[in-house]
């Protein structure tokens, strides 16, 4: 039964996992950066790339360990190649090209978009392709058929912020902190949902894709006059609504039993809550990845590499990191979509 060792480094979460391809866990550790970007309401590449480097060989040594087995034990070495912060995708990278040429196994160059696509898979051996895919993070807000491994159709894309972004931007213009998800859900429990008026960008266009920032620049203004769990409440419920409308028009648009939710922004219970809905409306099934592989981790890049790996999909070691590289090459490009990491 194929071992496979990730590695994840592409943002402010480094990480490392060994993952069967019978679906087991066989160990994982994450070392969250937080408190470092914390002071600047962001992530700083810089900050981030030292620390990757600072913490992924013990976080591997420390994998290793938990599973008991030796590097050469493992059958493939996966590691994020992209996108993402350049800095820390190359740490990334370079550890997993030298820790396959150590262990004289394969290396898997996983895109990190295609680690969230896939990670419903690890959890739910019933999940067959194709599904419809909305992958909601803080780089990224798509809509994807997932038709089989390295095969992917983006439906649907953001046309300015993701909406993880929105959710970071909100934060900290409400003060509540970094990252800025989770603060703005639980401010909004306890708040009003109807309290303020906003926004819902593209809400009903007969185009297929996103748009936040409207809504961002919306709650800006309306922050001196509101409380913030009621700003938190209604900003939330206005993302939820665009989030929902546009997954009902792709629903409509294509083939798939299954909707599936990934990306750090699916951890939120209003969102999970109303694609559970929206799924039961249509008789598709809802997958939705526990929580620990919502938010960035290895264990999703070690179980996409899992499936490469039995695809029989394996990369030369000279292969290079990408800042950006879209699941889906024939997507067409839309105005300011792609940008960001
Ligand atoms: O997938 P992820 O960990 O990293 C990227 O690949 O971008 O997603 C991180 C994003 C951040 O924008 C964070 O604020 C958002 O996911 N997020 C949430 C929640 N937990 C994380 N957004 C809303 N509600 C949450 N509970
Ligand atoms: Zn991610």
């Amino acid at each position: 039964m194929p071992l496979i060792l990730g590695l994840e480094s592409s943002c402010d979460e480094t990480a490392a996992a060994l993952v069967t391809s019978e679906r087991e866990v066989r160990a994982q550790r994450i070392a969250r950066q937080e408190e470092a970007h914390r002071p600047y309401g962001g992530v700083v590449p810089e900050i981030a790339a030292r620390a990757h480097v600072e913490m992924l060989g013990p976080l591997v040594e420390g994998v290793l360990a938990d599973a008991g087995i030796a590097l050469g034990q493992v059958d493939a070495v996966a590691a994020t190649a992209g996108p993402g912060l350049i800095g820390g995708v190359m740490v990334g990278l370079v550890t997993g090209k030298a820790l396959a040429l150590a262990a004289n196994k394969p290396l898997i160059a996983v895109n990190h978009l295609e680690g969230h696509a896939l990670s419903p898979r690890l959890t739910d051996p019933d999940l067959d392709f194709p599904y419809l895919l909305l992958l909601v993070s803080g780089g990224h807000c798509q809509l994807l058929l997932v038709k089989g491994v390295g095969d992917y159709r983006r439906l649907a894309t953001t046309i300015d912020d993701a909406a993880g972004e929105a959710f970071d931007k909100t934060a900290k213009l409400l003060g509540l902190g970094f990252p800025g998800g989770p603060a703005v859900e639980q401010a909004a429990a306890k708040g009003d949902a109807k309290a303020v008026s906003l926004p819902r960008p593209l809400l009903g266009s007969p185009e297929p894709h996103f748009s936040f920032a409207g809504l961002k620049s919306a709650v800006a203004r309306a922050a001196r006059d509101h409380r913030p769990e009621d700003l938190a409440a209604s900003f939330q419920q206005a993302v939820v609504d665009c989030l929902i409308d546009r997954t009902h028009r792709a629903i409509h648009a294509v083939e798939a039993s299954a909707l599936v939710v990934a990306g750090g922004v699916a951890a939120n219970q209003a969102v999970r809550g109303a694609l559970e809905a929206l799924a039961a409306e249509h008789s598709m099934r809802f997958v939705a990845p526990p929580l620990w592989l919502c938010t960035d981790n290895a264990a999703m890049i070690a179980w996409a590499g899992a499936e490469r790996f039995a695809a029989g999909l394996t990369d030369p070691l000279d292969v290079p990191a990408r800042p950006r590289w879209p699941l889906d090459p024939d997507a067409e490009k839309v105005r300011g979509a792609g940008v960001k990491a």
